[in-house]
């Protein structure tokens, strides 16, 4: 036990396993999201008083009755598509329009005018909107994303910044960016970065700050500070849950130096990543040159994080619950991809068999939210639980 480090509390799921089983038996594969865990990530955040304004990334999890949990929490959305925005206004009837975000990339001139007229904030990351589309922009108030020059994250794929990432306007331009604005009598109204996803080190989001601050006092427009999200949760048993804490103090600290300014967060995976779980039933145990295979009726396609990133989630047999995990195994899906594979060297109890139901733990986030309908296999249902 390290000192001072939160330890993990068991998983909301492992008390509700007969109602997990419940609804397997309607149908599989699920998607099962548990409210009163969103409801609690959303307070360990709110409960972080450096913090001014939050929004959560609907990407996530755009499930309306999260959106709703997390609204009635106090929490704004932050969309990146037109499809996003309309979903928000149209699952969380009257959300005041001041606490939506519009944070996209390479979207077309149709979805920055959608986003004026529903009244939303909108953040550009480049200055060749604000210059092909001066109409758009004139007068308004904006927000700008830049590149800080690095990223991080669990996997490449993940990262959003660098010279390498697509997102944010680099430094080198943020003055050409402000004179443009200018120009239009547009004002920078505030600043954002949003370096990665899976980030577990506390202090990456005080340094963003430190760094977004001084960009700011060189624009003297800017209200608030928007340092992203990113924040991680525990996916493996030796994992520590993010540290909530020594984030907080990180922040406190660093705007106790720059107290002038609205300090923003925008996270997804942290509010939601554990409160879903992935339901599946076992179709065939198949042993092949000294390998055996789970295959379940999820695949990629339903889950893609373990495909995309090589992400790990826990992976266990609800229905042999009491039974010991003495078989090693890989964890396949039926899609017709060798990338088709949850798990390899995991354990299950050895009797697994057919029809077992299996739950991939820590998939409320990007888990139905990227699925999709590959082979033709139909998508996940998705459950709620109160
Ligand atoms: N803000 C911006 C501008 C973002 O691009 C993202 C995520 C977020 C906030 C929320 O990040 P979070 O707190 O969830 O890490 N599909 C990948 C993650 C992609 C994240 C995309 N952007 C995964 O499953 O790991």
């Amino acid at each position: 036990i390290q000192h001072g480090r939160p330890q993990r509390a068991p998983a909301w799921w492992q008390g509700a396993r007969e109602r997990l089983l419940g609804l397997a038996a309607v149908g599989t594969p699920a998607y099962a999201y548990h409210l009163p865990t969103v409801r609690e990530r959303a307070c360990a955040l709110l409960a972080v008083a450096a913090v001014d304004r939050r929004f959560y990334a609907i990407k996530a999890n755009p499930h309306p009755a999260i959106l709703r949990t997390l609204a009635e929490e106090g929490f704004g959305l932050e969309c990146v598509s037109q499809g996003e925005l309309e979903h928000v206004f149209a699952s969380v009837p009257g959300i005041d329009p001041a606490r939506v975000l519009f944070t996209p990339s390479f979207a077309p001139r149709a979805e920055y005018e959608a986003a004026f007229a529903h009244g939303v904030t909108v953040t550009l990351d480049n200055l060749e909107a604000l210059s092909r589309w001066p109409d758009i922009f004139r007068g308004r108030d904006l927000w700008l994303r830049v590149d800080l020059g690095r990223g991080d994250g669990h996997h490449a794929k993940v990262v959003t910044g660098g010279a390498a990432s697509k997102f944010g306007l680099a430094l080198a331009s943020v003055d050409a960016f402000a004179d443009a604005a200018r120009a239009l009598d547009a004002r920078i109204t505030g600043i954002h970065a949003h370096l990665g996803s899976g980030i577990g080190q506390p202090r990456h989001w005080r340094e963003v700050y430190a760094e977004l601050a001084a960009i700011a006092d060189g624009i003297g427009t800017v209200d608030t500070i928007d340092i992203g999200g990113g924040l991680t949760i525990p996916y493996k048993p030796e994992d520590a849950p993010f540290d909530v804490v020594a984030w907080a103090e990180g922040l406190a600290e660093i705007k106790a130096a720059w107290p002038r300014y609205r300090l923003a967060i925008e996270p997804g995976r942290y509010l939601v990543a554990e409160a879903g779980v992935l339901l599946a039933r076992v179709t065939q145990v198949v042993e092949k040159l000294g390998v055996r295979r789970v295959g379940l009726d999820a695949g990629m396609n339903a889950l893609m994080r373990p495909a995309l990133y090589d992400a790990w989630h826990g992976i266990h047999n609800l229905s042999r619950h009491d039974a010991p995990a003495d078989m090693a195994c890989d964890v396949v899906g039926p899609i017709c991809e060798s990338s088709d594979v949850f798990g390899t060297g995991r354990r299950l109890p050895a009797a697994t068999a057919e029809g077992d139901v299996v739950l991939l733990a820590d998939a409320g986030a990007y888990g139905f939210a990227m699925a999709n309908t590959y082979n033709l296999r139909e998508l996940p249902r998705e459950e709620v639980l109160e």
